[in-house]
């Protein structure tokens, strides 16, 4: 077998059922799950009609490229949404659509790393899990930035020493963070696109959390913009990663895309035509629909608004939470208003009030002396608006008593 399986970490997930299950959650109260960010707001109706009609896709292979619509749709909501020059996004070399972002955030690395070099993958440190194992097969080893309240939890690149990024192969960003959603800022973006051109690593963007922000005057920055008004228009070293998961609320559809830098996609569609991963036709079809659609998002991102602005009403005063820059997120500290470890307070809210919640050390490793999950808790605002006001009332209730 793979040496490099003993390296992966159990998903938080699983961390999480063996924690709830030494204890039972009160009978009397229905389970409200914050812990898994699954979007439960209602899959737009004319994208799942679009995918019955085209059921007929089943019929056929679908080629791993994906169909040329489906890429073009892509890159005009590209190009729309990160104000990009017109024609600097090409749907036949900067654009290929991928089974999800999950998949593709894994594939990425396996097939972008030379493994004989010592390469470093570098991330953010809570991160999503993914990256870390997808730097362990891909042969490397990952190298975690500390994103804490003393940064406003966005990664500090300043701490990294020039010898770290001459290792670095690869820089995983999440922007907006999960579990933090801090947002990273252009300027930020510009700095590390002229550290990826100095040190010669690829900048992996995940960007999948991009939609789900709160002004919609000031939507979060995206890394190919930023490079875009750095006049590098060829994208180089760069490659975002998008979903319709969160966006349109279709987790189930597996439907992103991957863009950027045409040269690293070519090498990318050549791995992933051997890996065997295309997006049905069917799914293609319906992703079409929903690209091609901005008010069903506007109206997510008000059901988003309404129930951050309601929860925290509830919780402030006994938890130290605040709004996040961006994604569904809450990211609690609880250090300062509760004597709680993250574990301890995720296990007794589950057993006194029947809620799950993510400690923040599943989903973090230690790193220069401290692990930057310890005592932090994982509130995805997924269900519906009641279950959140209900839960949030419930947090409430268990940190007065
Ligand atoms: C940060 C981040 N990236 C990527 C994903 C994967 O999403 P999907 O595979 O549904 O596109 C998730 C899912 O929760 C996530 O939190």
């Amino acid at each position: 077998m793979n040496p490099e399986l003993d390296k992966l970490h159990p998903y938080p997930f699983e961390k999480l059922s063996a924690l709830k299950s030494a204890v039972t959650p009160n009978p009397e109260l229905e389970h409200i799950a914050l812990s898994i960010g699954e979007p439960k707001h209602k899959a737009p109706a004319f994208v799942m009609q679009e995918l019955q009609q085209q059921l007929s896709g089943v019929s056929a292979y679908p080629l791993t490229k994906g169909i040329s619509e489906l890429r073009q749709a892509i890159t005009d909501w590209l190009t729309q949404r990160f104000n990009l020059p017109a024609d600097s996004l090409n749907p036949e070399q900067h654009v290929i659509p991928v089974n999800g972002t999950r998949e593709a955030l894994f594939a990425f690395a396996q097939a972008v790393v030379d493994r004989d070099k010592n390469p470093l993958i570098v991330m953010p440190n809570p991160f999503y899990q993914i990256y870390e194992g997808a730097a362990y097969l891909s042969g490397a080893e990952p190298y975690y930035i500390n994103t804490t309240s003393d940064n406003n939890y966005l990664p500090d690149f300043d701490s990294i020493s020039d010898e770290a990024w001459a290792g670095c192969q690869l820089l995983y960003i999440c922007s907006p963070g999960n579990p933090t959603g801090a947002v990273i800022d252009k300027a930020t973006l510009q700095k590390l696109i002229n550290l990826a051109e100095q040190h010669d690593f690829i900048i992996a963007s995940d960007e999948c959390y991009s939609e789900i922000y709160f002004d919609e005057s000031n939507p979060p920055v995206g890394l190919l913009e930023a490079a875009a008004e750095m006049g590098k228009t060829d994208y180089s070293r760069c490659v975002v990663f998008h979903s319709l998961s969160k966006r349109s609320n279709l987790p189930g559809l597996r439907s992103g895309f991957v863009a950027g830098d045409k040269d690293i996609l070519a090498k990318f569609l050549k791995y992933r035509t051997y890996h065997g991963c295309a997006m049905p036709l069917h799914h293609q079809k319906a992703s079409i629909k929903a690209w091609q659609d901005e008010k069903h998002v506007e109206e997510n991102r008000a059901l988003y608004q309404k129930k951050f602005t309601d929860v925290l009403e509830i919780l402030e005063p006994v938890l130290d939470v605040k709004k996040p820059g961006a994604s569904f997120y809450l990211w609690a500290d609880l250090s300062l208003k509760t004597n709680f470890t993250d574990e301890d307070f995720a296990q007794k809210l589950f057993a006194e009030q029947n809620i799950s919640v993510l400690p923040g050390s599943y989903l973090s490793r230690e790193a220069n002396g401290i692990n930057p999950g310890n005592q932090h808790v994982r509130m995805a605002l997924v269900a519906s608006y009641d279950e959140c006001i209900e839960a949030a009332q419930r947090i409430r209730r268990f940190l007065e008593s």
